[in-house]
């Protein structure tokens, strides 16, 4: 028998669904599903069918909502960044996404679009101190103001984003508050929370929650694994052993020889590597086979990655070593890389075969 390469991302659906419920038990208001990045690399198309029990989807790009609407006729899909031009607008129109607007070339596109019998739904992106898309504070209300005035808009929507959501003391976190709360008294629906704000407890009664990672499986709380939410991984990323070798003492393994082996020791050698989405780094993590962690070593090359299988009992070619899932979370895995695990999951690049787990 010979091994296959075999590197796999094996998408558990049960997990996704139950991932919303925790987020619904949690959140007291509407629930808005971020999907952007090809559901944070976890494949789009795979997941819409699950996706439907979120009251509301949302995405970065024009062509990630189209692709969302052939999928989802009837929900809405929130564009994350707005529309860029004319011919964006118009499709937003058409396919009746809802827009954020978040900078004055935006509302000049919406303020001189003459479309009878048009309508659309605006969030207007307020900056709260995050200092990245949004209105300034001092200028919103005018802002808002000329919205109302704009014939096809049919409902106007509140929305901040948290710099650290994850820092809950923080004072810019507080002055965050303060300013959401002030936003919530113009008597608008109204979004903040991001995954991090809903498990540490920031979320507000009734807003559109906008739950990215923690969909996923995935905390963004360095102090909490998604395990303490109850949350499961959605994605298992695995690959096989395809070569074993003793090497010798004071031997290296890999390119640049910065690893050198302190004793004979077994070297496995995995089908995983950074044109797979592992990234390549000067820090090192682990892998897992059958419940044993074995340390990475050396340099990641384009393909493969060199593992110590010391501390595994007759390790076999072909057999599956897990690279993040439910033995080891991709959080830990990012942690290790000095590195967010937002980055490990959307950088799965096209080589890895993706399959499809749809019941327990
Ligand atoms: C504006 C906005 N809202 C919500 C989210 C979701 O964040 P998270 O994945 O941390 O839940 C993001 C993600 O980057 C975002 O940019």
């Amino acid at each position: 028998m010979y091994p296959e390469r075999g590197t796999r991302a094996d998408i558990y659906l049960p997990h996704l669904a139950h991932n919303i419920e925790v987020f619904k038990d949690l959140h007291d208001g509407p629930i808005m599903g971020v999907v952007k990045a090809d559901a944070y690399g976890h494949g789009l198309a795979r997941l819409t069918d699950t996706l439907k029990s979120c009251d509301a989807l949302a995405v970065a790009t024009i062509e990630e909502a189209l692709q969302l609407r052939t999928f989802i006729p009837d929900k809405r899909i929130l564009l994350l960044e707005g529309v860029f031009n004319q011919t964006e607008l118009e499709l937003a129109i058409e396919k009746q996404f809802d827009v954020v607007v978040h900078q004055s070339y935006q509302m000049a596109l919406l303020s001189n679009a003459k479309y009878t019998d048009a309508t659309l739904d605006v969030w207007l992106k307020v900056d709260t101190g995050m200092h990245r898309l949004g209105f300034e504070w001092s200028e919103y209300t005018q802002v808002l103001t000329q919205l109302q005035q704009i014939k096809m808009i049919k409902t106007i929507r509140l929305m901040a984003h948290f710099s650290q959501s994850d820092q809950i003391n923080q004072s810019q976190t507080k002055t965050q508050i303060n300013r959401n709360k002030q936003l919530m008294s113009h008597g608008l629906e109204y979004s903040f929370a991001n995954t991090g704000a809903v498990l540490n407890g920031l979320a507000c009664a009734g807003e559109w929650a906008r739950v990215g990672l923690g969909l996923y499986g995935i905390s963004p709380l360095l102090s909490h694994d998604a395990a303490d939410f109850n949350l499961k991984p959605v994605m298992q990323l695995s690959a096989k052993l395809i070569s074993i070798k003793t090497t010798n003492k004071g031997e290296p393994v890999g390119y640049g020889a910065q690893f050198v082996c302190p004793q004979d020791m077994p070297v496995g050698i995995v089908g995983m590597g950074y044109a797979d989405g592992y990234p390549w780094s000067p820090y090192h993590s682990h892998v897992v086979i059958r419940g044993h962690h074995a340390a990475v070593i050396g340099r990641i090359s384009m393909d493969m990655l060199a593992i110590d299988l010391s501390a595994v009992e007759q390790p076999q070619i072909g057999e599956p070593v897990q690279i993040w899932g439910a033995e080891q979370p991709v959080e830990q895995v990012a942690k290790d890389l000095h590195t967010i695990p937002y980055t490990l999951v959307c950088g799965i690049t096209g080589r890895v075969k993706f399959h499809v787990v749809d019941s327990h």
